[in-house]
């Protein structure tokens, strides 16, 4: 047995189809690319999941461990969140 670890924060963002109808490929993207130029890519990992069962409130993302979730979310709200996940604030 090997083992490995992981960042203590990852952020689970859904890409269902109503997600990704409203906009969670590129706001996946576009998170992807802040956290390399934040040098912070190591820090928080970034896992798509398929339909989460919250499609009303598309798109959705969820911080764990802290377990706060965004619905209806914009690139702003990603870029604040993981400010405060940074800043230990969640
Ligand atoms: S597609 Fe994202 S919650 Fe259903």
């Amino acid at each position: 047995m090997s083992k490995f670890s992981i960042p203590e924060n990852t952020i689970y963002i859904c890409e269902g189809s109503k997600c990704s109808k409203r906009g969670s490929r590129e706001l996946y993207k576009n998170l992807k690319q802040y956290l390399k130029s934040k040098g912070v890519k190591d820090d928080i990992e970034l896992i798509v999941t398929e339909c989460t069962d919250r499609c009303k409130y598309a798109p959705v993302l969820a911080a764990q461990p802290s377990n706060i979730w965004l619905k209806e979310y914009t690139a702003k709200d990603v870029v604040k969140l993981v400010e405060d996940i940074l800043k230990k604030k969640v």
